[in-house]
């Protein structure tokens, strides 16, 4: 009962501060969440402060789960046939966005997580999950900037994972990658303000989309660019 009155309350503060409006995205965000949430059968809800869990690295970001509606919404611009597709996630958490792209029929998902912690929630999620479409998925313990891209890598996603050198490096093996074996290589970048400065004014990549999802999550869709290819 009490905490019942406790939900009014934080609803009506809600209101208060950002109006029927607000209210109604806010409901409409959570509901979805909580939908795909309960259809997948996974728990990946929720922000875990790393310093709570023993991680300390001054570029890296809490970990937090992209909002469903966004990923899906994103996922589906990129114009690559689904059984090609090698997805990459820098910065697994618990492992909702890897989740959703096994809802597809995928070639190939890997992921790459900090934490030893949320790389272990993750992998139960993945075990546990209903309507999962791809078969192999690789998640791997340890520092992006160590995970050298495998040739046929052609789909890497970051939510907002880290940012200054270790992203700066990150999209140097990125870059590298795409050099040593040239191909068509699309990044979704989910609160993509850094990686905007890190590769403005390179060649060999280019922003092809950009929106902002609620609640106020920027969006980039980048693509490789090279001689051969375009
Ligand atoms: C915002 S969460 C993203 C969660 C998930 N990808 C999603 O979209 O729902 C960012 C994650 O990146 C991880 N991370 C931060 N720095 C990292 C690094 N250098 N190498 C690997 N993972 C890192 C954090 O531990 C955190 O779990």
């Amino acid at each position: 009962m009490n905490s019942r009155i406790a939900q009014l309350r934080h609803a009506a503060a809600f209101v208060a501060n950002h109006g029927i409006g607000g209210f109604s995205r806010e409901l409409c965000h959570r509901c979805v969440n909580l939908y795909y949430e309960r259809r997948l059968g996974v728990a990946t809800a929720g922000r875990v402060k790393l310093t709570d869990i023993g991680v300390s690295r001054s570029d890296a970001r809490d970990s937090m789960p992209i909002g469903y509606g966004a990923f899906f919404s994103i996922f589906k611009r990129i114009p690559l046939p689904k059984p090609d597709v090698v997805f990459l996630d820098f910065g697994v958490g618990k492992g909702r966005a890897v989740c959703a792209a096994a809802t597809f029929p995928l070639k190939q998902i890997v992921g790459v997580e900090l934490s030893e912690a949320l790389a272990e929630v993750a992998l139960f999620n993945i075990e546990r999950m209903r309507h999962r479409k791809t078969m192999r998925i690789d998640i791997r313990r340890g520092d992006a900037t160590e995970l050298r891209l495998s040739r046929d890598v052609n789909l890497v996603y970051f939510f907002n994972p880290f940012a200054g050198d270790t992203l700066v490096k990150v999209v140097e093996n990125i870059h590298r990658s795409h050099q040593e074996f040239p191909r068509k290589i699309y990044v979704i970048f989910f609160n993509n303000d850094h990686f905007d400065k890190v590769v403005r004014g390179e060649q060999w990549i280019k922003k092809i989309y950009q929106k902002t999802f609620y609640p106020r999550i920027a969006c980039g869709v980048y693509e490789t660019v090279s001689a051969a290819l375009s």
